[in-house]
Order: C-alpha cells, then sequence, then structure tokens
C-alpha cells in the first residue's frame, strides 16, 4: 500500500548548498534501497525546506521518522500524509527541485506571495506547486 507524506521545515543555520548536496546523495540510496521517491526543495532565501515521500507506508514511516531526528533542520510540520493509489514523483529516488528556475508566477498561482512559505500555505497548495515544478521540468536528477 502506498502513502504520500509531505512535510515543511526550517534549515539549521549552518545547512548550505553542500549540505543538501551530501543530504540529496544519501538519501537517493537509502530511498533506492527502500522503493522511495520523491522531491526535495530548498530555499536558500527563506532558509526552507519541502520534501515529498512516497512509498509503501513502513518505509516513508520508517525514513519520516529519520528526516525529523536531523539536527540539520527543525520546526518540522506534516503538511499532508494520504494513501495513494499511485506515485506522482516516480520519477525521482529523491529529486532536488531547480529554484533558479522557479518562475514567481508559480508562487503566486499558489500563495498570496511570491515567496516560498510553506507554513503560510494549505499543504494541498505546495503539493499542486510541487506537481507542477515536475510538470515544467524544474526537477532534476533521476532515480
Ligand atoms: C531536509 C532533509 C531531508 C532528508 N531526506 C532524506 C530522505 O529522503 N531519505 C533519507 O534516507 N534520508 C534523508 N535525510 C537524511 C536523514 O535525516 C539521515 O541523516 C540519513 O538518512 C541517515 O543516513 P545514514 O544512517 O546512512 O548516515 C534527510 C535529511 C534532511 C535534513
Amino acid at each position: 500500500m502506498l502513502v504520500r507524506l509531505l512535510y515543511a521545515s526550517r534549515a539549521a543555520d549552518e545547512v548550505g548548498n553542500d549540505a543538501v548536496g551530501a543530504i540529496l546523495n544519501v538519501s537517493r540510496q537509502h530511498n533506492q534501497a527502500a522503493g522511495v521517491t520523491g522531491v526535495l526543495c530548498f530555499c536558500s532565501n527563506a532558509r526552507v525546506f519541502l520534501q515529498v515521500l512516497e512509498g509503501g507506508r513502513q518505509p516513508v514511516s520508517t525514513i519520516y521518522n529519520r528526516i525529523v531526528n536531523d539536527a540539520r533542520h527543525r520546526d518540522v510540520v506534516l503538511l499532508s500524509y494520504e494513501e495513494i493509489a499511485e506515485r506522482s514523483f516516480s520519477g525521482w529516488s529523491m529529486g532536488q527541485v531547480n529554484m533558479s528556475r522557479l518562475n514567481p508566477s508559480l508562487l503566486l498561482k499558489y500563495s498570496d506571495s511570491a515567496i516560498l512559505d510553506p507554513y503560510a500555505v494549505a499543504g494541498k497548495a505546495s503539493l499542486a506547486l510541487l506537481n507542477e515544478l515536475v510538470a515544467t521540468a524544474s526537477v532534476s536528477s533521476k532515480v
């Protein structure tokens, strides 16, 4: 049985692009082995992470619990959790959203400001945004 989980968090002060690269490398290894797919978005201006995980209920739960306890971020908020019939992010063991290609008008479509702030909008809106980013090829690194 498949589930999809979406959360937001705030990056710890020391986290920069190198740390995000390291997180992605480890994530791809673990997620591939666990049959988990998804996308990670790191907004360096707002210092916010937005991540979606899809896969079996048990592996997603195990990985999420590990992520929540990671000192590289805090204020982890569960935005959405649902059982799903099919994956939306099956192409990435952990894809990375290319923020430089993020069109401000896309942010405005789902939010009252052009700043990525998953804490301020509904989980559904953040999920819709991620789906559009995938559709507009703004996500890199396939499985
Ligand atoms: C924002 C963020 C996202 C992460 N995403 C994943 C992930 O998708 N999969 C994963 O296995 N670990 C992820 N991690 C890393 C885990 O918290 C943990 O450090 C890692 O899985 C431990 O791997 P290790 O035991 O091989 O060192 C993430 C960490 C952060 C801070």
